[in-house]
């Protein structure tokens, strides 16, 4: 079937999550993370995953900005990092991530093709919303779905039923666009066409279904639509 809807996961795939720490980093007043930055950022956002999972799978749902900040606590504490001046701005720079550089052209290209275009993210509706408005891209989406709307986190099929039930679409005229393998793999297995967008170069997921394409980056999606 062709597709008609194109739907992005939000962080790490629009958004740099990584940018947070970095742009922290190089603020004098934190000058405590120049070294740690790297290791903070990548503990940050496993524990933040790895809690969504966990949470999900005990039936105890809160919601991403609680996880996100579990998420940043493990990561300060286990990198030696104390003081809640840092604590305060990584968290405030979550509202304002960078969008990757070719997301509005790409997003733009998807639109004159007659293609509908979302995010379906775990994030809560008020940080999507931040995110959104600072990366000025809230007039090249039709629809910010978030998980909260079911209390559950991906990759339970009740969050991609979010998609048809907002655009009537079947799922496999949804091309689904994730930097989360385990995400893009998720999503497969629901019935979406899917692409993993690879930045790091990281090996494949090893679950119950793989994604359909896996790219470097997002410049090439509107090919696939
Ligand atoms: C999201 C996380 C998984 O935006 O990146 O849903």
């Amino acid at each position: 079937m062709p597709i008609t809807t194109c739907v992005f996961d939000a962080y790490g795939t629009l958004f740099d999550v990584g940018a947070a720490a970095a742009q922290a980093a190089r603020e004098p007043e934190h000058a405590v993370l120049q070294h740690v930055w790297p290791a903070i950022a990548r503990d940050w956002r496993l524990k933040q995953l790895q809690y969504t999972w966990l949470r999900a799978v005990a039936g105890q749902h809160c919601d991403f900005w609680q996880v996100t900040q579990d998420g940043l606590d493990w990561a300060l504490e286990a990198n030696g990092v104390t003081g809640t001046a840092t604590r305060t701005r990584l968290l405030e720079l979550y509202w304002e991530l960078a969008a990757y550089p070719e997301v509005p052209a790409m997003l733009a290209a998807l639109r004159d093709r007659g293609l509908k275009t979302a995010i379906l993210s775990n994030g809560s509706p008020a940080m999507l919303d931040g995110a959104v408005q600072s990366a000025g891209i809230g007039d090249l989406l039709d629809a910010v779905l978030s998980v909260e709307s079911v209390g559950i986190f991906k990759p339970h099929t009740r969050v991609y039923d979010l998609v048809g039930g907002h655009f009537g679409c079947a799922q496999d005229a949804v091309l689904f666009v994730s930097s989360n393998g385990w995400d893009a793999a998720g999503a497969a297995g629901y019935g979406f066409q899917t692409a993993w967008v690879n930045r790091a170069g990281e090996p494949m997921d090893r679950l119950y279904a793989q994604p359909h394409h896996v790219l470097p980056d997002l410049t090439t999606i509107p090919e696939l639509a």
